[in-house]
């Protein structure tokens, strides 16, 4: 077993009258893939906003390394180690690849470093080769790199990746899907939110599922595909 990086538990996140999370409870352990699924609503991006501080869970612990973050702002929990990435990619398009980059550095590191480290970042993504292009004139595939190379480039332990291959076509996937392997083998932990079920249950070794707000299961992807209460999840949406 692996050491547990993070621990999650009981989290409770209130939109007004809608209870967007329930009682979530999570760990993960170093070096990890997990898989977050669930259908349209049920909570998947609230999870992650709150685990990097974007929101301010009603109840429950964060710990990242025994740590608990409940209540610091992004930029500590970044620094302390956890980020994501957003679901609708918010690049500044007329700033080049390697200026959007080293954006993710500034935190901890001079101007020149951070953009040491951006190109680092790139080359560890595959994309060195376009960090003077324009955000604006990417590929798909491109921009889904240059998003993680930024996340890279707060030097996370764990990254969250929200819808990260949401525009990619099968191959594309299969490329990206080989990078996030690599990453894991070079010690980083992941946590990720995907809805092509093809390319999630190829990727980790374990799933957590929610639905509307609650962890209605986890287990491996061949568990899952058979459980009862996540066929009857997804199903029962897809008919509403
Ligand atoms: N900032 C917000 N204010 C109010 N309701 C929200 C907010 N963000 C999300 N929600 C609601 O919370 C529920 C979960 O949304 P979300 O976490 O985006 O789901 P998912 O990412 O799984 O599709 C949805 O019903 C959504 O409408
Ligand atoms: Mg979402």
């Amino acid at each position: 077993m692996a050491t547990p990086l993070l621990q999650v538990s009981g989290i409770g996140k209130r939109f007004g009258g809608l209870q967007a999370l329930s009682n979530v409870s999570l760990t993960v352990g170093t070096g990890e893939i997990v898989g977050l699924i669930g259908p349209n609503g049920a909570g998947k991006t609230t999870l992650f906003s709150t685990l990097v501080g974007l929101y301010k869970p009603d109840s429950g612990s964060i710990r990242l390394d025994g740590r608990d973050l409940v209540g610091l702002k992004p930029h500590r929990i970044a620094a302390a180690g956890m980020v994501k990435t957003f679901q609708n990619v918010a690049l500044f398009l007329d700033s080049s690849v390697l200026d959007n980059v080293l954006t993710g550095g500034l935190m901890r590191h001079s101007v020149e470093e951070a953009r040491a480290l951006a190109r680092r970042c790139l080359e560890r993504v595959g994309i060195g080769a376009i960090a003077d292009k324009l955000a604006r004139d990417l590929s798909f595939p491109e921009r889904a790199r240059v998003e993680v190379a930024r996340a890279l480039c707060t030097e996370p332990r764990i990254l969250l990746l929200d819808e990260a291959m949401a525009a990619l076509n099968h191959a594309e996937m299969d490329e990206f899907m080989t990078l996030l392997r690599q990453l894991r083998e070079e010690g980083l932990t992941l946590i990720v939110v995907e809805h092509h079920m093809r390319a999630i249950m190829s990727l980790c070794e374990r799933l957590v599922v929610l639905n509307f707000g609650q962890m209605i299961a986890t287990g491996t992807p061949a568990e899952i595909a058979r459980d009862p209460a996540v066929v009857e999840a997804y199903l029962g949406r897809s008919a509403a």
